[in-house]
């Protein structure tokens, strides 16, 4: 990822053909990486859209080259959030709206929710400041704005979480070596995200099985028109 990438820009705006912004959330281990491909399939098959899957950090050539320095460079917690943001700035102009505006529905793994989550609650970064960036970033103006039209918050407790993580075996970045109280602030600011945001967000239990989550899925995206 990301796979399938949309560099062009339309020429001109249908609001009426604007492609659905989803996005899946959840601390380390929650399992949401599992369900990102599956949903892009589902989106296609069953919906007959087409479907960007792309992920943050990264999305963009710049933004992946950044990811590698975020998840492996210590730094002060303002100039990571000030990075997120800045990557999410380039992916925004340079490939999720230009994609929105051309009717693809875009699946994002991990966006502007998981700064409030990492870096507001799991490092202390002050909501205001969080907020006034994504304010920037996101655009304004319902036709315009890159707010998520649903956020999939995939919620286990963080024992769950760093059990799979564990027994996943491979090298751990930066977040992931955070230790369990870090995990657990990020989890209840993913939380305090959903209480905020009860439109677009769905509280998904990570701790279902592979096919109970997806027919959840299933019975979600059946709202989103
Ligand atoms: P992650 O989706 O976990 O990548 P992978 O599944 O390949 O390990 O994302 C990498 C990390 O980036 C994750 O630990 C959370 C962190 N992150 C933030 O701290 N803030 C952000 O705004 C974003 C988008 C991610």
């Amino acid at each position: 990822m990301p796979s399938d990438r949309v560099s062009s820009v339309p020429s001109a705006h249908d609001a009426t053909m604007r492609g659905k912004f989803i996005t899946l959330e959840g601390i380390d281990g929650a399992g949401k990486s599992s369900h990102v491909r599956w949903l892009g399939d589902f989106l296609r098959a069953h919906g007959g859209h087409n479907v960007l899957l792309t992920r943050e950090p990264g999305g963009t050539p710049l933004g992946e080259k950044l990811r590698a320095s975020l998840l492996s460079e210590a730094m002060h917690p303002e100039t990571e959030a000030l990075l997120m943001f800045a990557v999410r700035r380039e992916h925004v102009a340079a490939v999720i709206a230009p994609a929105l505006a051309q009717g693809v529905w875009v699946v994002c793994d991990r966006f502007s929710d998981a700064s409030f989550a990492y870096q507001g609650g799991g490092k202390g970064v002050d909501r205001r400041r969080l907020q006034a960036l994504e304010n920037w970033v996101h655009g304004e103006g319902a036709s315009q704005s890159c707010t998520p039209d649903l956020t999939l918050l995939f919620d286990v407790p963080c024992e769950v979480a760093r059990q799979r993580i564990v027994l996943a075996g491979r090298p751990l970045d930066r977040f992931e070596q955070e230790d369990a109280q870090f995990h657990d602030r990020v989890r209840h600011a993913y939380l305090d995200q959903a209480r905020r945001h009860p439109e677009r967000f769905h509280v998904v239990n990570g701790e279902l099985s592979l096919a109970e989550v997806r027919a959840k899925l299933v019975h979600i995206l059946a709202d989103l028109t």
